[in-house]
């Protein structure tokens, strides 16, 4: 039986699983289903991020540009729904920041993309790897676009500082002593362990 959305939404105890979870940004949780990507709030700020991403697709599609992106297929106050893209291979455990001017793999269409994302619609950030997959000719296609310079320096920011959004830095973790990302919610948050070795 073809994998539709709504049965994606029916059965969400068989999809967001442990074995199912493929990655975690700070506001939102990921996990493969099928072809498909279940990426669930851990804060309101995923939902708000993901309302701009789906206002930042419908304006790249009426510029035919919408290729270069991840559509979003389903939005609700939890979760959203997209398909999957094969990731970009990590370095260390971790995700790192791509050389934007030297990268082969980005298409002329998405620097177009890119630059109408940052100077006209308010968005930032894009070199960091993570926030790419590849498609099925092995260029870049942006996963994650929703954060804007507004929705960073008003929300983002403010909740780091306070200790409820992690902090992502690279270093060892205390318990594998792998060198990894490790978030930590503010300056008194003193578990230096990664998130394969339980931290919350
Ligand atoms: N469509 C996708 N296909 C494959 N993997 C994905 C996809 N979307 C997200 N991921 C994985 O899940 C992780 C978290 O997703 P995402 O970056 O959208 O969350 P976020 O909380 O918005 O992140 P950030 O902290 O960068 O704002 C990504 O870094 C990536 O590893
Ligand atoms: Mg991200
Ligand atoms: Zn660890």
């Amino acid at each position: 039986m073809e994998t539709t959305i709504q049965s994606i939404i029916a059965n969400l105890n068989d999809v967001l699983t442990n074995e199912n979870f493929v990655g975690i940004g700070s506001t939102r949780k990921a996990f493969k289903y099928k072809q498909f990507v279940i990426k669930k709030y851990v804060h309101e700020i995923g939902y708000l991020q993901t309302k701009n991403e789906a206002a930042i697709y419908e304006i790249l599609l009426t510029r035919d540009l919408a290729a270069h992106v991840a559509p979003i297929l389903y939005v609700d106050k939890h979760l959203m729904i997209q398909p999957f893209y094969e990731q970009l291979p990590l370095c260390n455990n971790s995700s790192y920041d791509l050389d934007l001017q030297e990268e082969k793999r980005l298409t002329v269409d998405l620097k177009e993309v890119l630059s109408i994302i940052n100077q006209e619609l308010d968005g930032f950030d894009f070199r960091d790897g993570g926030n790419y997959g590849l498609d099925d000719k092995g260029n870049l296609i942006l996963i994650d676009y929703g954060m804007t310079k507004t929705l960073y320096e008003n929300k983002w920011v403010p909740l780091a500082e306070a200790g409820i959004l992690p902090q992502i830095a690279f270093e060892r973790c205390q318990s594998c002593g792998i060198e990894k990302e490790i978030r930590t919610y503010g300056k008194e948050d003193l578990d230096r362990r990664c998130v394969a070795c339980g931290k919350e």
